[in-house]
């Protein structure tokens, strides 16, 4: 009999969103007539652009004429798309990266896991607590974890609290590890990180020879002119970090599907025998090997999301999601909970009132007002006792949700 990979049954027993929706599920099965409201899975609710959708109905012309039409594309992604991210994203904002160091996939999440097959097996790993369960459930499929424990924490992981009695901003670890992953606008508490922490970050990276994946899937929802969009907006970066981007948050890809990692050409790791290796030949060696490239279509699409009024109407939905965040912030206030978060970013972390655990929480708003969030809890230990509740979802459903909360907690 063929055996299989028994670091998956290590693994909690469900991935913490599919988990959710087969309870919601149950609760919907069993009372048919509630008008669920789902504000757990940060997916997005509004329509594309027009501006993508437009360039999408004319690649599709293209690829019906012999003499545009494509067949694969690169591995990497089209040189049209990467120069335009490069100009816009990284450049303007004064990041030295180039075209050839950005590569088009179908996802940060996908990408999140997808890195790990470039790195050892014995690389010390730090994730935030709570975090994106991406970045932990792949490292334990991968084997680079022990078995979890009663909390909830894997072995060999180093767990880094942010809570609100630390402001939601993990201490710089003091023992040597060589992985570590941020995400900022951070999911699941919303938490933004100042320059200063991004360049102490850097700073020790740089001293043990670390490097960063560092998630910037929500860097949109940043207004604040003072925090930075991206990890190469900070002195050193590029000797030390990968940046993970999505246009699923920002262009409302999460069906379309389209992201972009950040490989530096001068970020070095070391071989067995110590000998230095650049990461970003291995990447594409990785991506040419194992990966065929987005679709035509949907890059053109993501292209149109850099013309005048591509950039415009991402600008709008983008507004349009964080005044959700200011509804939810403002209205959880007005009920008495706790908030953090949903200014720069669009998930708001809420202190769970009462004690409630994070799943005794998560039922009270699921049976007495017939809103989804997400336990704290699903994201790590120390997100126990808080709830996320995300912002992308419609206006109408946001102000019912937040009415039927108020007339429960107020
Ligand atoms: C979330 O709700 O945390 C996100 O939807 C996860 C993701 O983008 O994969």
């Amino acid at each position: 009999m063929a055996t299989i990979n028994d670091n998956y049954l290590k693994l909690k027993a469900g991935y913490l969103f599919p988990e959710i929706a087969r309870r919601v599920n149950a609760f919907v099965e069993a009372n048919p007539d509630a008008k669920v409201i789902r504000l757990g899975i940060g997916d997005v609710t509004e329509p594309l652009p027009a501006a993508c959708r437009e360039a999408m109905v004319k690649a599709v012309e293209d690829m019906g004429d012999r003499d545009s039409f494509k067949g694969y594309g690169p591995e990497q992604g089209y040189a049209w798309l990467r120069e335009k991210i490069a100009a816009h994203d990284f450049q303007s904002r004064g990041c030295d990266i180039d075209a050839s160091e950005i590569f088009i996939s179908d996802g940060s999440k996908c990408d999140c896991g997808n890195i790990l097959d470039i790195f050892g097996n014995d690389n010390a790993i730090a994730v935030t607590d709570p975090v994106y369960p991406v970045y932990v459930d792949t490292n334990v499929m991968a084997g680079h974890t022990g078995d979890i424990n009663d909390k909830g924490e894997y072995d060999r992981l180093v767990y880094l609290p942010v809570t609100a009695e630390n402001n939601f901003t993990a201490e710089i670890p003091t023992q040597k590890v060589d992985l570590i992953y941020l995400c900022f606008p951070n999911n699941p508490t919303g938490a933004t990180a100042t320059r200063e922490h991004l360049q102490a970050w850097v700073d020790y990276a740089r001293a043990n020879g670390s490097i960063i994946f560092f998630d910037a899937a929500y860097e949109a929802f940043i207004t604040d002119p003072n925090i930075p969009h991206s990890i190469y907006e900070i002195e050193g970066a590029k000797e030390c970090a990968i940046e993970f981007r999505s246009f699923s948050k920002n262009a409302g890809f999460t069906g379309t599907r389209c992201a972009l990692t950040v490989v530096p050409k001068n970020l070095i790791g070391k071989a067995k025998d110590g000998s230095p290796v650049e990461i970003w030949k291995l990447w594409n060696r990785r991506q040419a090997t194992k990966f065929n490239g987005v679709s035509y279509i949907v890059q053109r699409g993501a292209e149109a999301v850099y013309s005048e009024q591509g950039q415009a109407q991402v600008k709008e939905l983008v507004a349009f999601y964080l005044e959700n965040a200011t509804i939810i912030r403002t209205k959880l206030s007005e009920a008495g909970l706790d908030v953090y978060g949903g200014v720069n970013a669009p998930y708001v972390w809420v202190k769970t009132p009462s004690g409630l655990t994070s799943w005794d929480f998560f039922d009270k708003l699921l049976h007495a007002c017939n809103v989804v969030g997400t336990p704290g809890s699903g994201f790590g230990a120390a997100g126990e006792g808080y709830f996320r509740i995300s912002a992308f979802n419609s206006r109408d459903n946001v102000n019912e949700a937040m009415t039927r909360i108020l007339s429960k907690f107020k």
